[in-house]
């Protein structure tokens, strides 16, 4: 099961687990990671995936499936700096057709910080999933960050290989890494993704940085964020953004 607050590189680690677990495929190009997403398929979907699945949520810890405790899952968490997060999500709002948000980033952000955006608080979703994982000490969770994975993707594609058993050796990760850059992903998702613009154009692959929201915050928007990410996560030892917040 992979795990994400929105707009964190769901899109991104699902294709490399997928080739980490099932090696490369067409199926690639075929397949998009909202068909095997639990709360946008039918239990029926799901169940006539073929295993194994890498299955996907945004949900948060308390209500994910009760399977997950008891069936010993695998479970990636990837999540990203937050303000990275929010730029990202504002202009997922703004291009997708489905909402074609319209106000400034500004107006989006205060709807962000205080989780009146679809999935709800960012806060309260790290927080919830940090207290879960805690209170479960026998789930198998591997945490990793969108940073990480952008600093050096085979040294994280190793460390998952790693995590999920699949033995993959240097040559297979660099492999991934490259099919799995944002120019290759963009290229092979296009005909199966199902988030586009009114013109049809797809939306989910746009700049794939770290540190975009350098374009977007102005400074007291910065200092309100940095406050509030150390106010509600600064006591995590799950997730850490001190580095994130000049990156
Ligand atoms: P940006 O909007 O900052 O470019 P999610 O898949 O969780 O919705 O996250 C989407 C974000 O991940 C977008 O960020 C998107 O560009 C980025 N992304 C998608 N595929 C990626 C890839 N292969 N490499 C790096 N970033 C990727």
């Amino acid at each position: 099961m992979l795990c994400s607050y929105p707009k964190s590189g769901c899109h991104w680690l699902w294709e490399c687990i997928r080739y980490l677990i099932l090696g490369v495929s067409d199926v690639h190009k075929t397949t998009d990671k909202e068909s095997s997403m639990i709360e946008l398929n039918t239990r029926e979907n799901i169940e006539a995936l073929e295993s194994p699945r890498v299955l996907n949520n945004h949900a948060f810890f308390d209500e994910q499936p009760a399977d997950l405790k008891t069936k010993g899952l695998k479970i990636v968490f990837v999540y990203r700096n937050i303000k990275d997060v929010a730029v990202s999500y504002y202009h997922h709002h703004t291009r997708d057709k489905t909402y074609k948000y319209s106000g400034t980033f500004s107006q989006y952000l205060q709807r962000f910080e205080s989780g009146l955006v679809d999935s709800g608080s960012v806060f309260e979703y790290l927080q919830n999933w940090e207290s879960g994982i805690k209170a479960n000490p026998s789930l198998k969770v591997h945490i990793l960050s969108y940073e990480e994975m952008n600093e050096d993707p085979v040294r994280e594609l190793g460390r998952l290989s790693d995590f999920l058993g699949t033995n993959r050796d240097g040559d297979f990760l660099q492999m991934v890494a490259m099919e799995t850059s944002l120019d290759a992903m963009r290229i092979k998702k296009e005909k199966v993704t199902s988030f586009v613009d009114e013109n049809g154009q797809p939306i989910m692959y746009r700049k794939g940085k770290v540190g975009d929201w350098v374009n977007h915050f102005n400074t007291e928007e910065r200092e309100k964020m940095d406050k509030l990410i150390a106010k509600e996560l600064g006591d995590s030892s799950l997730f850490k953004f001190e580095d994130m917040s000049t990156s």
